[in-house]
C-alpha cells in the first residue's frame, strides 16, 4: 500500500469527527440552558416552599404557650430531609427548625431573597413585620447531580451516533466512488497496448474531465504511434528500392566488365552497397523497436509464426536448428511483427556468430519461455554486459553492425519482456544463450 491517503477514510473520518464535534457543541449549549431552566424551577419550588411554611411557623410559634425559644418541628414520620428550614427572629435567635436542619448551614443572622453557600442554596423571607424570618436551605449537591444526568441523558446518543455515522459515511462514499474505481481498474487492467478509448459515460461529474483528458491522450499517442508506424515503413521502401537497384546495376556491371582490377573494384562496391542495404534495413527495424507499437490490442499465437521464421533459416542453412515448439498455444500481446523481428535478430546472430560445427537450439515451452542457444566461446561478462548497446560487437570474424541485440532489447523492453543473455549458456561450459518470456509481454 502507498502512503497516499484514502479519499474514502478521509472522508469517513473527517465527517464523523465533524459529527462528533458539533453534537458535542449542541450537548454543551443544550446542558447550558436545561441547566439554567432547572435551576428556575428549583428557586421557584424554594421560594414557594419557604411562603407556604412561613405563616404556619408564624401561627406555630405565636400560639405557644411556653413562651419563645428554639423548637424542633416534629416529624410525622422517621425521613430524610432534602429541604430543610430554619425560624429565627432578626438578632438570629432560633425560634423553630425542621428536624434535621443543621444551623451551621445558615448565616449568623438571617437574610431575605436568595442566597448561595458552598454546599447550599438558601431563600429567606419574613414576616410579622421583618421580625421573624424563615431561610430554607436545598442541598446544591442535588442540583449538580441532576445537571449531570441531564448533561449524560444528551450524551449517551453519541454512543450510537459516531458508529453509526462511521459507517453511514464509508458506506456512502464507497458507493459514490465506486463507479470511479472501476474506472480506475479498467485503465490498470488494459494491456499497454490497448489504446482504445476508455468508458467515460458512467463516472460522477466530477470525474468526467478526467476521463476525457485520459482519452485524448490515448487518442494522440495512438496517432503517433500510426505515423510512426508508416514513417518507418515508407522509410524502408524508400531506402530499399534505390539501394536494390544500385546493386543489380553493378551486378549488371560486374558481369560485363573484363578487366580483373576492375572487376575487384566493382565487386567491392558491391559489397558496399551490401552492407549497407543491410544496415539500412537493421536501423529501421531499430527505429521501429524503440518506437513503440511491440504491442498489439489483442493476443495471438505466436507459435506457428515461430515455426514459419525457422522454417526460413532452415532453408539457408540446413539441418543447423533444432527446433522444439511447444504442444499448445502461446498467446501473448507481442505484436507479430515485432516478434518476428526479435527471433530473426537472435537466429540470425545464433547461425552467424555461433559454432559452426555445433546446432542452434531454438525452443518455446507452453508458459512461453523462449530459448535460443548456441555453441561459441564464452563471452565475458563486462562485454555481455554492453551488447544490448548499439554497435557495440565482440571482437568476432562475422560481418554485422552490432545492432541485432539493441533492436532485440528495444522490442523486449517495449512490450514489457526481459531479454536475459547468458555465456555460458545454462548447464553448459560455454556457448550463448537468449531467453525471455513472451507471455510476460503486457
Ligand atoms: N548467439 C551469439 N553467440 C555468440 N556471440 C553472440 C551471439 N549473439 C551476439 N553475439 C555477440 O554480440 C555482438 C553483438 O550482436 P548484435 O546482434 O548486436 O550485432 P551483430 O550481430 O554483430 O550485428 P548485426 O546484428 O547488426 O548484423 C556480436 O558481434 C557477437 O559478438
Ligand atoms: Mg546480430
Amino acid at each position: 500500500m502507498s502512503n497516499r491517503s484514502s479519499l474514502q477514510k478521509s472522508l469517513s473520518i473527517g465527517l464523523t469527527l465533524g459529527v462528533t464535534l458539533l453534537w458535542l457543541l449542541g450537548v454543551t449549549a443544550s446542558g447550558l440552558v436545561a441547566q439554567h431552566e432547572m435551576n428556575e424551577v428549583f428557586d421557584s419550588a424554594l421560594e414557594e416552599t419557604a411562603q407556604r411554611i412561613l405563616p404556619l411557623a408564624v401561627t406555630d410559634i405565636l400560639n405557644r404557650e411556653n413562651g419563645p425559644g428554639n423548637q424542633i418541628a416534629p416529624a410525622m414520620k422517621d425521613h430524610d430531609e432534602y429541604l430543610t428550614y430554619l425560624v429565627r427572629d432578626q438578632q438570629g435567635n432560633l425560634l423553630l427548625q425542621s428536624h434535621d436542619a443543621d444551623p451551621r448551614v445558615f448565616g449568623t443572622l438571617p437574610r431575605e431573597g436568595f442566597s448561595n453557600t458552598s454546599t447550599h442554596r438558601i431563600y429567606g423571607a419574613s414576616a410579622v413585620s421583618d421580625t421573624m424570618f424563615i431561610e430554607v436551605a436545598e442541598p446544591l449537591a442535588h442540583r449538580r447531580e441532576a445537571a449531570l444526568e441531564a448533561g449524560l441523558a444528551l450524551l449517551m446518543p453519541l454512543v450510537f451516533l459516531i458508529p453509526i455515522s462511521l459507517l453511514g459515511v464509508w458506506w456512502i462514499v464507497r458507493l459514490s466512488l465506486r463507479k470511479v474505481v472501476e474506472f480506475q481498474q479498467s485503465i490498470e487492467s488494459r494491456g499497454a497496448g490497448d489504446l482504445t478509448p476508455v468508458a467515460e459515460d458512467r463516472l460522477p461529474k466530477e470525474f468526467e474531465p478526467i476521463a476525457k483528458a485520459v482519452n485524448l491522450l490515448l487518442e494522440r499517442l495512438h496517432r503517433a504511434l500510426e505515423a510512426e508506424r508508416s514513417f518507418t515503413a515508407n522509410s524502408a521502401h524508400e531506402l530499399r528500392t534505390p539501394l536494390a537497384t544500385a546493386l543489380a546495376k553493378v551486378q549488371r556491371l560486374q558481369a560485363r566488365i573484363q578487366g580483373d582490377q576492375l572487376k575487384t573494384t566493382v565487386t567491392e562496391i558491391e559489397e558496399a552497397l551490401q552492407s549497407l542495404s543491410v544496415l539500412s534495413g537493421k536501423l529501421l527495424e531499430l527505429a521501429k523497436a524503440e518506437g513503440g507499437g511491440a504491442l498489439s490490442q489483442n493476443q495471438q499465437d505466436l507459435v506457428p509464426i515461430l515455426a514459419m521464421i525457422v522454417d526460413d533459416f532452415q532453408r539457408q542453412a540446413p539441418g543447423r536448428i533444432i527446433l522444439s515448439l511447444p504442444e499448445s498455444v502461446v498467446n501473448s500481446f507481442l505484436d507479430p511483427d515485432a516478434f518476428a523481428i526479435l527471433m530473426r535478430n537472435l537466429i540470425e546472430n545464433a547461425l552467424k556468430h555461433g559454432s559452426q560445427t555445433r546446432p542452434v537450439e531454438v525452443s518455446m515451452a507452453d508458459d512461453g519461455l523462449l530459448r535460443v542457444r548456441n555453441g561459441s566461446d564464452v563471452v565475458p561478462p563486462d562485454q555481455l554486459a554492453l551488447l544490448r548497446n548499439r554497435f557495440a560487437r565482440v571482437k568476432t570474424g562475422a560481418s554485422g553492425s552490432g545492432l541485432g541485440l539493441a533492436i532485440a532489447d528495444a522490442i523486449a523492453t517495449g512490450a514489457g519482456m526481459t531479454l536475459h543473455l547468458r555465456s555460458p549458456a545454462t548447464g553448459r561450459q560455454d556457448g550463448f544463450e537468449a531467453e525471455l518470456n513472451v507471455v510476460t509481454a503486457r
